[in-house]
Parts: C-alpha cells; structure tokens; sequence
C-alpha cells in the first residue's frame, strides 16, 4: 500500500467488504453499521487497519482471526474510540470477534459495535503510538470510573493552540464576540506554538487520541501550519480546529485534503450584509473558498470533513432557512450551531461596520435555545443537512454514567493554552501559567500540574458527586447549568453561556 486507505461504513457496504451486520443507518456523526459479535472485513494487502466505532460495554475485547488463526487482539473500552490492529500478511476475509456484545434497552438487537469508519494502512510508527495511545486510553477510563484523585495517565484529548495572531484584528476590529483584547493580555509573553512544541508536549502528546486547537487566534496564519498538519497525519492523530475561513487558499487546501482533519468554518450569516455585522466584508471569498474545499475533498476519500460554525444570537435568527439552503448548495458535511459565550462584564452596545451589536441582547436564554431546537431541526432534516446543537451535544446521557463522577474533563482532557493551563473550555482561570514552567520541560511542568493539589481537589470533589469550587465559579459550566440550584452551590444563570468567553470545544 502507498500510504493510507479509508472507508466509510456506506462504502465498505457498497464494496461488499463487510459481512454480519444490520445495514446501514446514520447519525449527525455521519453513516454507521450496527456489527454483530462475530462479523467479517475483507482486507486490502496492507500490514494494519484502524477502525473508529463505539461499544456499549463497560470493558471488553476484539480479536481478529483469519482460519481460526489468532492475528491480534486489543481490549475495549465504553463509548467511541479508533483503535489499531494488526492485519495478517495477505488481502482476504478476516473474523472480528467482540466479547461481551452488551444488551442494549429497547433494541433486541445483536449490537456488538457501532461501526463508522476502517482505514487500512502500512506505517509501523503510527501502529505503534496508537497501540500505545489506546493503552494510555483505557487505563485513563478505568481511572475515571473509580474516581482516581492522582492519575498515572495522560488525558486522551489534548486541546492546543497553535496561533494567537489573527488576520482580522489586525486589518481592522475584532469580531464583535470576540474577546480578543482580554485573551490576548492573558497570553503576553507567552511562546509560540511550533512543528518542535509537538515533542516538547512529550508523553502528553504522544498518548492523546485526538488533538484541537482552540485557538484565540487564526490557526492558518500559522507559518508551519502544513508541517503541523502532516506531522498529526503521519502519527494518526486525529485533529480538528476553527478558522474564519479568509486564508483557506489553494496551498491551505492543498495540505489539508485526505488528511483525518475536521475543518469548522466561523460563518454567522447566510449574506455579506448580514456577514459584516459580526466580522468584515470578506464573506463572498470565504464561501468561494469553502465551495472549492469541498468540490476538492471528494477526490481525496472525502477528507477533510468540513463542518460550517455558526452562533445563534438574536440578529440572525430570521437568516436560519436561507442559511441551511446555502450550506447544503455549498455541500458541507455538517452545521455546528453554537450559543454565544457571554463575559462576566459585556461592553457596552458598540458598532462595528455601522452596525450596532449588543451582547446582551443578542443573547438567546437557555429557554430560547430549547424552543429553537426543533426549529433548526427541522431546517436541516428538511435540506438533508447533518446539524448539531452544542448545547444538546452536552446533555447526552452518556456523558455521565451512573456511579461515576459528575463530569469526565478533569480526566480525559487537558487545555495547554498560550493563557494558561486549563482542565475544561467552561473554567474561567487556568490552574497554572505557562510562566510558571521554569527550569521544567513542558512535559515535566504538566505531569505536576496535571496532578497538582487543585487538579486533585477538583476530581475528588466531582467523584464525591460534589460540585468543586473551581467549577461552581465557572457559570457557564453545562454540569452546573443542569443541577438543581440548592445542588450547585451558585446562582443558576438564565444565559445561554455564562462567564467570560472560554477557548471552545469543537
Ligand atoms: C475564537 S475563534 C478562533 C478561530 C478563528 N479565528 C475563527 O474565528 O473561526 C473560534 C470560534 O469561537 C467563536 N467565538 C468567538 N467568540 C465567541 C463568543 N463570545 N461566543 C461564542 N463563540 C465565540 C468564533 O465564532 C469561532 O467560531
Ligand atoms: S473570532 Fe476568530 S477571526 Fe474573529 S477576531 Fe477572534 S480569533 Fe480572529
């Protein structure tokens, strides 16, 4: 094999290269196939295959067979994942066993794993870090589900930025949203992210399963940004990150395509009138850039998936449906519709391209947000658009499992941000400072942050099922928006967001 081979769970059908399972279905994360606890893949010649699918066990295992031979096995762990397997030496039918296949409420069904996507591939290194990031993967969920104060393992999600200029503010003002002045007074001094920060995030990179930015800044104007790019490709990591979608140009594009990248474009408005309310008059290159992203993508195993961001705020509601026609004539792959973050002292009203922009009165109340739900829905469902609402992504029930601690971020993930270290996107102070790292290497300063006297108080609390201190100040905290307020110890907050605006999850 040259390099890397991907299938989607419609083309592996499609192939005839999966047997065992219960035909296609699809989700806003795209198709998907309902496998049994035995069913087969047909296998290209390559040396390893990575296949991405959730399983509903809380632990278990996969074993790949070929003749009844033994060719690996990798234990398995509750929700989704990607894991790495070894192939035997020749194309062909291979038996995937799952053990247990768990009951599912309400489906009778044999549902071993959910499965999305098998990519088959021949590079050694990657298969190595992936085996040793599962690993890393499930000892960090086993210390999750007991409630471990102090950790022996790294946070699968790693969350970086990797650019803290922006190509806005710099030609004219900052979005109007954009809390640009106070992120930017955090990050003074700060250093930039680099092709070599990746090694220097030592143990800390090399065990995560997934990396995003969550730039205050634009992550294209970074210099290395393709090397960046190439070195996520070549380790298999996973990546995602927010762009204002001016400088995706034909180089930009050119090193992201066919890379296992989720791309999510800041576009607020369905027009350039509309558009130059929030950000500038650069709406008609960013949708020309957009369209050619995904004409282009198609030749390349449809990667990277383009996803298109907009925040729902009062002043572009009416724009919803036209909106939905426009994105669906562009062909992305999905609509992220966030909420606005609004800061603990909002500016007053202010204009930005003559037009006036409120904070408070553009934002929507959690209640508003609920009756716009169906609303969007409906928009997407009828335009056959993939749509997902950031505030119901957060009220999953899955998220928090019977018997385990309120909230899973203080484990599985960790914010290494020119502002500070951070152990959520909702916390509104860091828990360290990046000139606080000394003498240290940055691997050695956030082993002991990861596991400092805080970090610790803030999981021992949330195991106790408690609400820590640190997490009662972050208002606009889902966990804490959801509990009743004699529970929260805080004031329940009627926003859409509370506190100051937070670096944001895709
Ligand atoms: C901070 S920007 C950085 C990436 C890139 N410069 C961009 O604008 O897409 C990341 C995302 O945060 C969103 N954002 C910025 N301020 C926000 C706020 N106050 N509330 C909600 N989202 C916000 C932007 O619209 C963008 O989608
Ligand atoms: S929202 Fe993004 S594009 Fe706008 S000023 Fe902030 S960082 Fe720049």
């Amino acid at each position: 094999m040259s390099s890397e081979t991907a299938f989607h769970a419609d083309a592996l059908l499609e192939l005839g290269f999966l047997a065992g399972h219960h035909g296609l279905e699809s989700n806003s994360d795209g198709p998907f196939v309902w496998c049994f606890g035995q069913f087969r893949l047909h296998t290209p010649a390559a040396k390893f295959l990575n296949l991405k699918f959730a399983y509903l066990a809380p632990t278990g295992s996969m074993t790949i067979t070929r003749d009844g031979g033994l060719v690996d096995q990798i234990e398995l762990r509750h929700g989704w994942q990607e894991v790495s397997l070894r192939l035997p030496a020749t194309a062909g039918w291979i038996d995937i066993i799952v053990d247990p296949v768990p009951p599912v409420a309400e489906d009778t069904r044999e549902l071993a794993v959910m499965l999305q996507t098998a990519t088959f591939f021949d590079n050694e290194a990657r298969h190595s870090l992936r085996r040793a990031a599962v690993a890393n993967d499930i000892l960090n969920d086993q210390e999750y589900r007991n409630g471990e104060v102090v950790l022996t393992s790294h946070p699968p999600n790693l969350r970086v930025n990797t650019e803290t200029r922006c190509n806005i503010p710099e030609t004219s003002q900052a979005c109007t949203y954009c809390d640009w002045d106070q992120v930017k007074w955090e990050e003074k001094g700060s250093a930039p992210f680099r092709l070599e920060t990746l090694d220097e995030l030592g143990e800390f990179y090399q065990s995560a399963t997934a990396v995003n930015d969550c730039s205050t800044g634009e992550p294209t104007m970074n210099r290395q940004f393709g090397d960046i790019l190439l070195r996520f490709h070549r380790d298999g990591k996973p990546f995602s990150f927010t762009t204002n979608g001016q400088l995706l140009v034909e180089k930009r594009r050119r090193e992201l395509l066919g890379k296992n990248v989720s791309v999510y474009v800041s576009l607020d408005s369905a027009s350039k009138a509309g558009f130059q309310r929030y950000r500038n008059d650069r709406f008609d290159p960013i949708v020309r850039n957009l369209r050619a992203l995904c004409h282009e993508k198609r030749s390349h195993g449809n990667l990277p998936r383009v996803h298109v961001s907009i925040i729902a705020m009062r002043s572009n509601m009416h724009e919803l449906a036209a909106y939905f026609d426009l994105v669906k004539e562009i062909g992305v792959d999905e609509v992220k519709v966030r909420s606005l973050v609004i800061s603990d002292n909002p500016p007053p009203a202010f204009k930005n391209n003559g037009f006036l922009f409120d904070y408070e009165a553009e934002t929507l109340s959690m209640r508003e947000l609920h009756e716009l739900t169906p609303v969007i829905r409906q928009l997407a469902d009828s335009r056959d658009v993939r749509v997902c609402m950031e505030w119901e992504e957060f009220e999953r029930p899955e998220i928090h499992g019977e018997g385990e601690p309120l909230c899973a971020e203080p484990w599985k993930t960790l914010y290494v941000l020119n502002r500070g270290i951070l152990p959520c996107a909702f916390g509104v102070r860091p828990l360290a400072n990046r000139n606080q790292q000394g003498n240290r290497t940055l691997d050695e300063f956030l082993h002991d942050v990861f596991n400092s006297e805080e970090y610790q108080e803030i999981r021992a609390e949330l195991a106790a099922g408690r609400m820590p201190r640190y997490c009662r100040e972050s208002l606009g905290c889902p966990v804490l928006k959801r509990m009743a307020p004699g529970e929260r110890g805080a004031e329940p907050s009627d926003l859409g967001q509370g506190a100051r605006p937070s670096p944001l999850v895709k």
